[in-house]
């Protein structure tokens, strides 16, 4: 319906903006959903079987388990298996995916960081597992205590060597960037990498670019990744796994939304007569007399749908969920060029 809808004044400047509301007593029709592009046929994935899982394997006793949505790391050696996250969307299918790949049973189990939609289901593993993390993570934990996530038994700061039989792990904090206490996990033999939502391999950017807490590290965490002499990629999101290109292809993503988006900070500081600051400002004061918040709203959805609009230009086609992702992207990347990278636009110290 209609009505669910409605364009922000942008549509004037053909920027379309769609906000559903929520309604009461109303239940949702066909007509209430937006259709986005289609995606294409290899994005969309393989087709997840009745037991609800799919693996991928990377040799050496390395594999990948996921739903389709989320993902976990399985490692098995001759002396037990290490398992890295458990997704409660996976929950009890992760254990009966181990269950067929070996008899080794679960003895360590390490949290890449402390978001329950990765880690939500790790309390379904023996409780005689080590479990593993960084220690800012174990501190979330402790401010935010969940029964489905108990505290790591270990945690480090730096580096930690994990030795398992035949196996061994390396992991690595490098400081805060989708979250603190976010770890680089690497699995030598078969070269994969584990970095949970900060590469999102054939897809645009998760929301908000992945829910990201700390920018700069997120943009940093790219080169960091590629660092890494890996052959397969594990995100965490999506129904595969990445290699080298698709870090690269998010890496120029990445480029190009800074750009773009400190390009259009640069033109809200002139007198541009959609998008300059001065006059937002004053137009929004003038209809909503003494209201701060109306005013950066207002600059705020402008700076973005911009932005948002130039990055599709070439995005759209290339990558899947542009149009769905890239106004918020946009917006915490103009945000973050503000607050983090101190580039304020029109509204700096002059
Ligand atoms: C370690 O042992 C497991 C179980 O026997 C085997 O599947 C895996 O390939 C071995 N991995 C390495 C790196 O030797
Ligand atoms: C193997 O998978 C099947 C189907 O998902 C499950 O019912 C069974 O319990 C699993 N086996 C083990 C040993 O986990
Ligand atoms: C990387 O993965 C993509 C998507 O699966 C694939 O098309 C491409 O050929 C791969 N590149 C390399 C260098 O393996
Ligand atoms: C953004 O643009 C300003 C003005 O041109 C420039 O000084 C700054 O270095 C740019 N910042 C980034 C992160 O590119
Ligand atoms: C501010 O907005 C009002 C109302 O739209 C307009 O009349 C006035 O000229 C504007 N002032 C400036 C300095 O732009
Ligand atoms: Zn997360």
């Amino acid at each position: 319906m209609l009505s669910s809808f409605f364009l922000l004044p942008l549509a004037a400047l053909s920027v379309s903006s769609h906000v559903i509301h929520a309604r009461d007593n109303a239940t949702a029709g066909a007509d209430d959903f937006i259709t986005f592009d289609p995606v294409p046929i290899y994005e969309q994935g393989p087709k997840i079987g009745k037991e609800g899982y799919v693996i991928e394997q990377f040799g050496d006793g390395c594999y990948m388990v996921t739903d389709g949505s989320y993902q976990s790391l399985v490692v098995v050696s001759d002396k037990g298996t290490i398992v890295v996250d458990n997704p409660p969307s996976l929950g009890p299918k992760l254990l009966y995916a181990i269950g067929n790949l070996t008899s080794q049973p679960v003895t360590h189990v390490i949290y890449s960081h402390s978001h329950t939609d990765h880690i939500g289901g790790v309390a379904l593993f023996p409780s005689t597992a080590q479990t593993i993390a960084h220690k800012e993570t174990d501190e979330q934990l402790l401010e935010a205590p969940d029964k489905n996530r108990p505290r790591p038994k270990k945690t480090f700061k730096k580096d930690y060597k994990l030795k398992v039989g035949n196996q061994t792990l390396q992991l690595s904090y490098k400081g805060e960037n989708h979250v603190r206490g976010n770890i680089f996990i690497y699995v030598p033999k078969p070269k994969v990498l584990m970095v949970v939502d900060i590469i999102f391999p054939g897809w645009t950017p998760f929301a908000r670019l992945g829910q990201v807490k700390n920018v700069p590290g997120f943009v940093r965490a790219h080169d960091q990744i590629l660092d890494y002499d890996f052959k397969a990629y594990v995100g965490g999101h999506i129904w595969r796994s990445g290699n080298r290109t698709d870090v690269e292809v998010q890496k120029e993503y990445m480029t190009d939304l800074i750009r773009v988006c400190n390009d259009t900070l640069s033109l809200s500081a002139t007198d541009d007569p959609f998008l300059s600051g001065f006059k937002i400002l004053n137009g929004s004061y003038t209809k909503n007399p003494g209201n701060g918040w109306a005013f950066f709203k207002t600059y705020n959805d402008r700076t973005a749908s911009y932005a948002a609009k130039k990055m599709n230009e070439k995005w759209r086609s290339r990558l899947p969920g542009s149009d769905v992702f890239q106004e918020g992207n946009a917006e915490t990347m103009i945000e973050s060029l503000r607050i983090d990278y101190g580039f304020l636009g029109p509204f700096g110290l002059h």
